[in-house]
Parts: C-alpha cells; sequence; structure tokens
C-alpha cells in the first residue's frame, strides 16, 4: 500500500505517519526530514536547503524529485510508503505519477488533513521533538509521561524546530497556500483525493485514516 498524506504545515501529517508506520508497516519518506538530515550533515544541499527553510519557502523542484526517486529506490521491498510532505508543487506531482509508473508503483490513497490555521500557529509553535529517537510532542497536547523523559527512549534531550517561530510559520503558510494547495485539484480530478477532518485529537484523526484504508 503507498499513500500520499497532504495538508498545510502543522496539519499533523508527522504524526498521523507515525500511526501509520506503527500499524501498517509502511516506510515514511519525509522530505523535510530528509532536508533536515542535509542540514545537519553540513552537505551542499543541505547549505541551500536551510537558508530557504528558515525563510519558510520551498526547496528547488529537482533537487527533491532527485531525492524522493532514490528514497523509492532505497525501500524498494518494503510493503509500501507514506509520502510526507510530498508532492508540494504541481510539478512535483506530475514527476511523481512519471516515477511512479518507471517503477511499476500505484498510488493507493491520497489525504488530506483539513485544519483552520489558527490551530496551526499554536500546534508548532508548542513543537518538540526527542533529540535522540526523534518521537514528536507537543507542550499542550502531547507531552511525555514524565516531564523531559521521552517515552520511547527514556532520552532527556528534547529539539524545537528553528523553522517553527512564528515569522516562518507564516512565509510556510503563504508558501502552502501559493505552490502546494493548488495540488490538491490535480488529485481531485483524478478521483483520489480524500479528506480527513484534522481538527480532531490524534487517534480520531487516525481513526478516519484507518476507515479510508479499510475501505480500500
Ligand atoms: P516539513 O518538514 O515537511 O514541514 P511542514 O509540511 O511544514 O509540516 P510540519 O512537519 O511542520 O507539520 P506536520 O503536518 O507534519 O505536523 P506534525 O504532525 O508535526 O517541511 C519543512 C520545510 O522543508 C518546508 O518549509 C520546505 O522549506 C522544505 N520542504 C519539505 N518538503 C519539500 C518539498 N516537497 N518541496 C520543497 N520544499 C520542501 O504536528 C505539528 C504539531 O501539532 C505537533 O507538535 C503535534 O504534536 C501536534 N498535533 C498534530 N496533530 C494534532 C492533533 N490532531 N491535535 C492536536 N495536536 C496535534
Amino acid at each position: 500500500m503507498n499513500m500520499i498524506i497532504l495538508g498545510p504545515p502543522g496539519a499533523g501529517k508527522g504524526s498521523q505517519c507515525e500511526r501509520l508506520v506503527e500499524t501498517y508497516g509502511l516506510v515514511q519518506l519525509s522530505t523535510g526530514e530528509m532536508l533536515r538530515a542535509e542540514v545537519k550533515s553540513g552537505s551542499k544541499l543541505g547549505q541551500t536547503a536551510k537558508k530557504l527553510m528558515d525563510a519558510g519557502q520551498l526547496v528547488r523542484d529537482d533537487l527533491i524529485i532527485s531525492m524522493i526517486s532514490n528514497q523509492f529506490d532505497q525501500h524498494r521491498d518494503a510493503k509500501g510508503v507514506i509520502l510526507d510532505g510530498f508532492p508540494r508543487t504541481t510539478a512535483q506531482a506530475e514527476a511523481l505519477d512519471v516515477m511512479l509508473s518507471e517503477k511499476g508503483l500505484t498510488m493507493d490513497h491520497v489525504v488530506q488533513l483539513e485544519v483552520c490555521e489558527d490551530a496551526i500557529v499554536e500546534r508548532l509553535s508548542g513543537r518538540f521533538s526527542c533529540a535522540n529517537c526523534g518521537a514528536g510532542y507537543h507542550d499542550s497536547f502531547s507531552r511525555p509521561a514524565e516531564d523531559g523523559k521521552c517515552d520511547k527512549c527514556g532520552h532527556t534531550k528534547f529539539l524545537r524546530r528553528s523553522d517553527d517561530n512564528p515569522e516562518t510559520v507564516r512565509s510556510r503558510l503563504v508558501s502552502y497556500r501559493e505552490q502546494s494547495a493548488p495540488i490538491l485539484p490535480f488529485y481531485q480530478d483524478k478521483g483520489v483525493l480524500q479528506s480527513v477532518g484534522g481538527m480532531g485529537g490524534m487517534d480520531e484523526v487516525f481513526d478516519q485514516i484507518k476507515e479510508i484504508v479499510a475501505n480500500g
């Protein structure tokens, strides 16, 4: 099973992907995570990406498309993949179609998480993750069971993303409205887009996604 999770910054894509990985054994391909790994490694791509990410702008299509294509090849034996943060432009959506047909793959579900913008700012400003295993948390909605200690690995250091400040979040929302939202009609026209209300609790949102999977 292959799936795309679409939605604005902070819609809950990463949080739902964690559940999809655990429940269905899929591999999560997050372009945001891949870029943050490039930034951390100090690579040329990482240096270019960091400036754009900190400004809330998108990284060039050709760089992203080749990164995703490599990841598909690396995970050829996986039960399926969930695309998180990709595609994000019409050019990326079109390139994905070509890539899938060249690799003999199909996209089974395209799920859009719908959330209101006020919630996005609150969600992103309270987000943090474990510095060791990357498990995601939130100051108000999803704190570790024991304060200061990761539920999954017991590590005690946490990180906040540099692009989660209010100014960059506003730019990310503009990028989403202008460049990413226009891909929704692309999938609507193909008759594969399914919308999920993303304003409920995380488990409630996941129940809706599980229903989509169950209905094939
Ligand atoms: P990326 O890392 O993809 O960030 P994003 O799309 O902005 O999405 P986020 O990761 O911020 O949010 P999310 O939807 O995953 O929400 P989460 O589950 O964490 O991209 C970062 C940057 O990289 C981009 O700006 C761009 O520069 C570049 N980039 C990436 N992909 C690219 C591409 N394809 N092309 C070009 N450039 C690209 O949830 C957020 C918070 O809310 C968490 O704290 C969580 O605990 C909480 N939360 C989640 N769900 C709920 C809920 N239901 N109720 C309450 N709280 C919730």
